[in-house]
């Protein structure tokens, strides 16, 4: 568990190690009574409460809400800053920063698909994360084709039908992380961009064409039918995997809790 030796409901604050990467991750259906979610609605701020009310989906809303609120939650863990008190901006191309509190030294980045939400914190301004959900069809080769380099595109045409969708999704959210780990989304050419997985290591080449950061580091981690893919810049990357469970905050009377010192959690290091 990172920086906490036992579970108990008043957590302390988390360190974060310098060179180490947490990432924290929930499953948004297991929101299951509707006070749990209004008490995470309570803590998105009301540009976030807005965007809640666009998506037309309940699920697609719940999956905002929780990812959201999850943030904010994580966030606070680490700094005597209340949920609900965050600020972000936003970069050109999208990508959110903390605004407030200044000079946190923390850098996150967000992600959330139908099943899950995780967010990833660490000292690393250049920092990403994606999930996918695996068993997801979405036409892999015609996707394929647009987006994997030569090489991948080679490997994954020979890869076995029964394991096509897992190698797909790893380049998917590889490809991903790593674009927005630099803040640049769909703006980035995918396909000059080849990773490689062997067994504990990701081999990453790009065609020099985009001026890059010399050293990056990678990490793959399945949960259930998720993939989650972890791009940072530097030498090192140390994650450790965090599940937050939603059933701490089931009864309004914790509201308290959730505005203060919000969960402790089970873990899973690796
Ligand atoms: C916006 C984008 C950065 C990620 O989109 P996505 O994969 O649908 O969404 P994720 O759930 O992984 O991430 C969304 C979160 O990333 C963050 N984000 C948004 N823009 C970002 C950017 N430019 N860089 C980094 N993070 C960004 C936000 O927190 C966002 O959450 P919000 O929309 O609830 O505010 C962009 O890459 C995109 O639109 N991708 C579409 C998917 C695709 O075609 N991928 C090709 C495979 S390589």
């Amino acid at each position: 568990m990172p920086g906490e030796s036992s579970h108990h409901e008043s957590a302390a604050l988390i360190e974060l190690p310098e060179g180490a990467t947490h990432v924290w991750y929930a499953h948004p259906r297991a929101l299951s009574h509707e006070d749990e979610l209004d008490l995470l609605y309570t803590v998105l701020s009301p540009a976030e409460q807005a965007r809640y009310w666009r998506f037309f989906a309940p699920k697609v809303r719940q999956e905002f809400c929780a990812a959201h609120a999850m943030l904010r939650l994580v966030l606070s863990r680490y700094l005597p800053v209340l949920p609900s008190e965050w600020q972000f901006t936003y970069a050109e191309n999208g990508r959110p920063y903390i605004s407030w509190p200044l000079d946190t030294g923390l850098h996150f980045n967000l992600t959330h698909t139908a099943g899950l939400v995780a967010c990833v914190i660490s000292h690393e301004p250049l920092i990403g994360i994606d999930v996918e959900n695996i068993e997801r069809e979405i036409g892999h080769e015609a996707i394929a084709e647009r987006i994997f380099s030569r090489k991948e595109l080679e490997e994954f045409d020979a890869t076995a039908k029964s394991v096509k969708g897992h190698f797909f999704f790893t380049i998917w959210t590889l490809k991903e992380a790593f674009t927005k780990a630099l803040g640049l989304g769909l703006s980035m050419p995918v396909q000059e961009l080849s990773f490689h997985v062997e067994p504990g290591e990701v081999c990453f080449n790009h065609s020099g064409a985009i001026p890059l950061p010399p050293e990056w580091q990678f990490d793959l981690h399945d949960i259930g039918h998720h993939r989650l893919a972890v791009a940072q810049s530097g030498r090192e990357l140390n994650v450790t995997y965090n599940e937050l469970s939603w059933s701490k905050y089931r009864a309004v009377k914790q509201r308290y809790l959730l505005l203060t010192a919000p969960f402790a959690e089970g873990t899973q290091d690796r």
